[in-house]
């Protein structure tokens, strides 16, 4: 073919290259949307119980990812501070996930387990009280707030819709959480985070 035709003329190659890259991007994309290793858990790895999905949410509102990650890189530097790199299939459950980006705090990818909840409540009303140089703000109003059960039920079923393999019994676990206060669900999602990795364990 005469390539002038392709390559004086901005429509033709323009389509061209859409064209290239679609047949690049479908080749590289498409497989990951079948394999197990990508869309199934792993071992340990639930949909999340109504007090954590609820401090997901809580996690999503206040934008914790803009200061913190949660994916390990498999480099030394990362995995020695933080335990094994993430794996896809610690993610199934996560819509959307949080992988995020930007590190001014440390990954919280397997925070789970590491301090304990009380640590957790003092830090996030207080984390200079902790930390004297941190700068991480303080939520001192999740202690205020109280869960509204029937969002998170709600919350739950949607997900039921999209394919999470919520049960009606841990549906109803929801209603179990009128009294409990944004802080609690925040703390329990933390502490739930990465715990298919404990430490030590590979
Ligand atoms: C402005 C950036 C910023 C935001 C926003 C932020 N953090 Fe942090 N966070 C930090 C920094 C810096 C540290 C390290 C110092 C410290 O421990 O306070 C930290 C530390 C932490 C730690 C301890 C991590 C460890 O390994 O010791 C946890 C847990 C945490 N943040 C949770 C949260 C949660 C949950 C939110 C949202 C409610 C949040 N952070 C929002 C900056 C931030």
């Amino acid at each position: 073919m005469d390539h002038s035709k392709l390559e004086k003329n901005i429509r033709n190659m323009g389509i061209a290259i859409a064209i290239v890259i679609s047949i690049g991007g479908l080749v590289e994309i498409v497989p990951l949307m079948f394999q197990a290793e990508t869309t199934q858990p792993i071992d340990g790895v639930e949909p999340y119980p109504a007090l954590q999905l609820a401090g997901r949410d809580v996690y999503i509102r206040e934008g914790c990812y803009v200061c913190h990650s949660q994916q390990v890189r498999p480099f030394r530097s990362e995995t020695e501070r933080y335990g094994h790199y993430s794996v896809a299939g610690e993610f199934v459950y996560d819509r959307p996930f949080q992988f995020g980006s930007k590190r001014t705090g440390p990954d919280l990818a397997r925070i789970g387990g590491r301090y304990t909840d009380e640590w957790h409540r003092h830090h996030m009303i207080r984390p200079q009280d902790l930390v004297p140089e941190s700068n991480m703000p303080g939520y001192p109003w999740l202690e205020q707030r109280e869960l509204d059960p029937e969002t998170v039920a709600m919350r739950m079923r949607r997900l039921r819709m999209l394919g999470t393999p919520y049960s009606d019994e841990a549906i109803g676990e929801a209603e179990a959480l009128a009294g409990k206060t944004e802080m609690d669900a925040l703390i329990a999602y933390l502490q739930g985070l990465g715990l298919a990795f404990p430490r030590g364990r590979y």
